[in-house]
């Protein structure tokens, strides 16, 4: 007996005319998890949720759903759900309709039904709505009326494609915290896409990134922030600084690149022996984990490391201040600092500064920019 609710096994989808939109695709879901899929337009997301719920053909590989193997069977056959960003919603019907609409489809008796869609309506307040239709709803209620019906089917698995893409920032963030808090109560497992990052990294207990059809990364929110394993997720998720490099040396749990400001050592996001020496690989730590200081002020650490450059853009915004650094051999670097330790310490155009941070929060990551 597997204990995973969901397992992708390699994974394939060619598209008649040979897009192939995703590619050697693996993940194992526990149940109860949350996962967030997040990645550029095109990459594939759609069409690995489309493929896990029967909407779309597997080309190759293996569906697994609590052990049992779903790789053919047609989606009304499938213990998942599905909501949509643009919520599919029959206009004809009334939210109680639309509510019970699966259950008719799996041919339930009429009591089961009136038992299920009652207990959904309370649990997501709908209660004063019933009888509306569509045009009468708030996008909030919307979003709701979606997801009793992912819900009153009681699927294993909840299908989520960008389902919070219609609403405005305020709401986005109340809905956002109601599903995360449903999703507990309920545990059922959650497969949700999104575009963005921030939604991906708060919602999912871990994110999947994708790129280009494959999986770059699948790790727990803070572990993708701070140590991304490639290029591309050091780029795309969270405001990463990246000096750019050759690898000179690795251990384990350790390694340094040389770079035009200097070598600098930091944990490898690779295994020894994944590597050799001399290859393309970059320094990455969150912009967070950078500080800025006036050169002529000496670290009184010796554990830091340090990069000298020269301030050629001040740009405060609120409690920040954009500080554009120049640095010898790389592109300017863009710096977030706090007010307070920018102004009245001599930090002005022209001024020189010290880069510093800790070796034990930069990560190494092959490839290039
Ligand atoms: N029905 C289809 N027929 C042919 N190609 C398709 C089809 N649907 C999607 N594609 C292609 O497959 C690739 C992946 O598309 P998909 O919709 O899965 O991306 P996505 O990550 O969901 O993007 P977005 O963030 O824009 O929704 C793209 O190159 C797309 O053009
Ligand atoms: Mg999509």
């Amino acid at each position: 007996m597997t204990h995973y609710d969901l397992e992708l096994v390699k994974l394939r989808k060619v598209y008649p005319g040979g897009t192939v939109a995703v590619e050697e695709f693996d993940l194992s879901v526990k149940r109860g998890e949350f996962i967030s899929f997040v990645g550029p337009s095109g990459c594939g997301k759609t069409t690995t949720l489309r493929m896990i719920a029967g909407l779309e053909s597997i080309t190759s590989g293996d569906l697994v759903i609590r052990g049992k193997n779903f790789t053919n069977v047609p989606t009304e056959h499938r213990p998942t759900s599905t909501i949509f960003q643009n919520y599919a919603i029959f206009p004809h019907m009334t939210v109680r309709q639309n509510i019970e609409f699966g259950l008719h489809v799996r041919k339930l008796g009429a009591a089961e039904i009136k038992k299920r869609t009652d207990a959904i309506i309370e649990k997501l307040e709908l209660g004063d709505v019933v009888n509306a239709r569509e045009s009468a709803l708030s996008g909030g209620q919307k979003q709701r009326l979606s997801l009793a019906r992912g819900l009153v089917t009681e699927p294993d698995i909840l299908l989520l494609d960008e389902p919070l893409g219609a609403l405005d920032a305020n709401l986005r963030k109340s809905i956002q915290e109601e599903l995360k808090i449903l999703q507990r109560e309920l545990n059922i497992t959650f497969v949700f896409v999104t575009h963005a990052q921030s939604e991906a990294l708060s919602m999912g207990d871990r994110v999947v990134v994708m790129n280009a059809g494959k999986v770059e990364q699948v790790s727990a929110p803070f572990e993708l922030y701070t140590r991304p394993q490639s290029a591309f997720v050091a780029r795309f998720i969270g405001r990463n600084r990246i000096i750019p490099g050759e690898l000179a040396e690795v251990a384990e749990g350790r390694a340094s690149v040389i770079t035009p400001l200097g070598k600098f050592s930091g944990v490898p996001s690779f295994k020894q022996g994944a590597a050799s020496v001399g290859q393309k690989a970059m320094l990455v730590a969150p912009s967070e984990y950078i500080d800025i200081v006036p050169a002529h002020e000496k670290a009184a650490d010796a554990s830091f490391e340090k990069a000298e450059g020269t301030v050629m853009t001040l740009e405060p915004v609120g409690h920040v201040v954009y500080v554009g650094v120049e640095l010898p051999g790389m592109a300017p670097m863009r710096i977030e600092a706090y007010r307070e330790r920018i102004e009245g310490r001599n930090i002005e155009n022209g001024s020189r500064v010290e880069l510093r941070w800790k070796p034990e929060r930069a990560t190494i990551v092959l490839g290039e920019m």
